[in-house]
């Protein structure tokens, strides 16, 4: 106790030494006179990107969240991004010559309001994990990643592991039990016909090792991570919901490692894939007594299994097949990162304002954000006990309610448009 109350006297002092020498040293940016901005003008309407000036190709634009922008002569966009945004926080009035841009790589769980038309159609332009939107957030890593075999673990490395170390074949690490796509009830189904390891709080049966107890949502990108996630056969990888595309490190992860991804998510998510055989398709099979009995008998047979693993075990010139992967990596090897897609954005916006043809809309629609409403991975079916199939009819509602407010430019009074929004509900207006 004595040396750790010790240490944090010592860390407390040098962090109050490094705040005065780096006021010293660092001199505060100018303040901002706005009359000296002659770019268009890019408003953040929370600050998430670009703060300043920026160069877009032959175009130049000024972002920032400065708010006392919105009055600015020059002003043409404003950008959200998804999370941030909320039904009581909006640029009302709305100029009819400013444009919306939604950046928003998040499933709908965190706001729902999304998956509705008429929300979506109060945008102009959009930035999300569907391949149809304007700058497609594709997270995908680089083809390095995808063929190394740093991580690799052998078919008879995992036989051993399962009978002396007592390991499943199958990796479930999941800490959102309440998903929106009914994804424990699945993996428990699936868990009486083949033993899975689960190492999250949901359906928990396996302790995690101590060196990655801590924290281990954030550490999910450490290589320690990945060595124990190469250590198991098959890893499931549900998505938290179904839309259209979204795709997330679930599936990437035990590609990279090595494992064979067992994945629900995105109907669409094959299309991604380094060849037809990499991963696993939840969706391919009647039931999870089904799946189980076939992913038994890849784990009892290496020939079968491996056919899975071409882009660990084979050549890249015979193993990476996918022609939209390949067109993907000829221009960026690296992959590519989310950073990027959002810096893109920026400057799809800057050039879209800047060129400004006033004939041309544009408009976000439905397929840039794709969700379909709240099933069961298990039944396929609406589950009416799900909380999240009323939570999306809310949603309905709100997002009708928003368009409403904002295409009559009419602001929004929180406690009336809760009353509203409940009043909407109960009528089955949603
Ligand atoms: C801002 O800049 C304009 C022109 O560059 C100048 O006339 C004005 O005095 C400046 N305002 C402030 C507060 O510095
Ligand atoms: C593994 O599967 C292949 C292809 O179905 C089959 O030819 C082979 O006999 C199987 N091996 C064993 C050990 O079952
Ligand atoms: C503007 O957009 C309209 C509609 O797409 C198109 O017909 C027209 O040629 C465009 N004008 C210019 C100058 O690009
Ligand atoms: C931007 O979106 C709004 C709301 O849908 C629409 O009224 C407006 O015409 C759009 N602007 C352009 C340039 O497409
Ligand atoms: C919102 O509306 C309620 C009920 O009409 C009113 O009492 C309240 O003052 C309003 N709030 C604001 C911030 O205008």
């Amino acid at each position: 106790m004595i040396r750790r109350g010790t240490g944090l006297l010592v860390l407390t002092i040098a962090g109050i030494i490094f705040t005065i020498l780096q006021s010293w040293l660092i001199k505060e940016p100018e303040e901002l006179n706005i009359t000296d901005i002659k770019q268009p003008i890019i408003l953040w309407w929370k600050k998430y990107g670009t703060e300043g000036k920026r160069t877009c190709g032959e175009f130049q634009c000024y972002f920032s969240a400065n708010r006392e922008l919105q009055a600015h002569p020059f002003l043409n966009a404003i950008i959200f991004y998804g999370t941030y945004l909320s039904f009581d926080d909006l640029p009302i009035p709305r100029p009819r010559h400013i444009q919306w841009g939604l950046l928003h790589e998040e499933s709908p769980r965190n706001n729902p309001a999304f998956v509705n038309e008429e929300f979506l159609n109060l945008f102009n332009y959009s930035s999300t994990f569907s391949r149809f939107s304007d700058v497609p957030i594709l997270q995908i890593p680089g083809i390095e990643d995808l063929m190394t075999t740093k991580f690799f673990v052998p078919f008879e490395k995992k036989d051993l592991l399962i009978s002396q170390d007592d390991f499943a074949p199958l990796l479930y690490i999941q800490s959102n039990c309440d998903s929106v796509n009914d994804r424990d009830a699945y993996v428990s189904e699936l868990m009486k016909y083949i033993r899975v390891d689960a190492y999250g709080d949901c359906l928990n049966n396996r302790k995690m090792p101590e060196a990655l107890k801590h924290d281990y949502l954030e550490a999910l990108c450490d290589e320690e991570f990945y060595k124990f996630g190469a250590r198991y056969k098959f890893t499931l990888a549900f998505e938290n919901a179904d839309c259209e595309d979204y795709i997330t490190e679930k599936l990437w992860r035990p590609l990279i490692v090595g494992s064979i991804p067992i994945y629900y998510g995105s109907p669409t998510f094959k299309d991604w894939l380094p060849n037809d055989k990499s991963a696993i398709s939840v969706r391919d099979f009647v039931s999870p007594k089904e799946l189980a009995e076939f992913v038994e008998k890849l784990s009892k047979n290496q020939s079968l299994y491996d056919e899975y693993l071409a882009h660990k075990l084979v050549d890249r010139t015979l193993s990476l097949k996918n022609e939209r992967l390949l067109s993907l990596y000829s221009k960026k090897p690296q992959g590519i990162t989310f950073e990027e897609s959002l810096n893109e954005f920026e400057c799809h916006i800057c050039k879209a304002v800047s060129t400004g043809n006033k004939s041309k809309k544009s408009v976000v629609t439905r397929s840039h954000f794709s969700c379909p409403n709240p099933t069961s991975a298990l039944t396929r079916k609406v589950n009416p006990k799900n909380p999240w199939v009323d939570f999306w009819k809310v949603s309905k509602c709100e997002a009708k309610l928003i368009a409403h407010y904002v295409t009559n430019n009419m602001r929004i009074n929180k406690t009336v448009f809760e009353e509203e929004r409940s009043k909407m509900y109960l009528n089955k207006e949603c």
